[in-house]
């Protein structure tokens, strides 16, 4: 065997195991957001669930719990210079680097609570940080499971440029 072909067989089993490890390094990131800030949500508490199942058998995958309870009310009086309070940017900034969006949302009169709509609202001035993410939603309300606050999710997110999983999950 020629020597140039003998060395690159001989390196090719740690070529092949180098690129299995990175596939196991390669984690895609989601950002996890409860609608509620409620201390016992129950909404919360799907996300910290999601966050363990994902822990103990989704190696590749990371949800992180992104919390929108400092952030201020949305206000373009805020805004200078097209940058934004600290608060905001650093959850810009979360969003911007998640690969994917798990929106966690209880139903407040048929619709979104009042704080994840505005998150939603900071995340959306330019440049829209949520564009061409995939997201699912996840929903824990009264009788209706959170049903039409996962249909407004949806509605305002397509606007956004968000990319829904299918078959959403609500429990009552
Ligand atoms: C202001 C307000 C409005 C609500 N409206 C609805 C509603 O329209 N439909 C529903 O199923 N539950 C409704 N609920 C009940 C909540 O969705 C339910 O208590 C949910 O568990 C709250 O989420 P959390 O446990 O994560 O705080 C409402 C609760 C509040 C505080």
């Amino acid at each position: 065997m020629e020597v140039s072909k003998r060395k690159r067989r001989e390196e090719e089993p740690e070529m092949a195991s180098n690129s299995v490890s990175n596939q196991a390094q390669a984690q895609i990131k989601v950002a996890a957001i409860c609608g509620s800030l409620r201390r016992a949500s129950r909404n919360s508490g799907l996300i910290h669930c999601a966050i363990e199942i994902c822990k103990e058998s989704i190696p590749g995958m990371k949800i992180d719990f992104i919390d929108i309870e400092p952030l201020p009310f949305v206000n373009v009086d805020l805004e200078k210079n097209g940058t934004y309070p600290p608060v905001v940017e650093a959850f810009r900034q979360k969003i911007l680097e998640a690969d994917c969006i798990l929106f966690a949302s209880p139903e407040y009169n048929y619709s979104v609570s009042a704080p994840l709509k505005n998150a939603i609202d900071w995340a959306s001035r330019p440049p829209n940080v949520w564009a061409d993410k995939a997201a699912a939603i996840v929903s824990a309300a009264g009788g209706s499971g959170g049903q039409r606050s996962q249909y407004h999710i949806r509605q305002i997110g397509v606007f956004l440029d968000l990319h829904f999983i299918n078959k959403p999950v609500h429990c009552s």
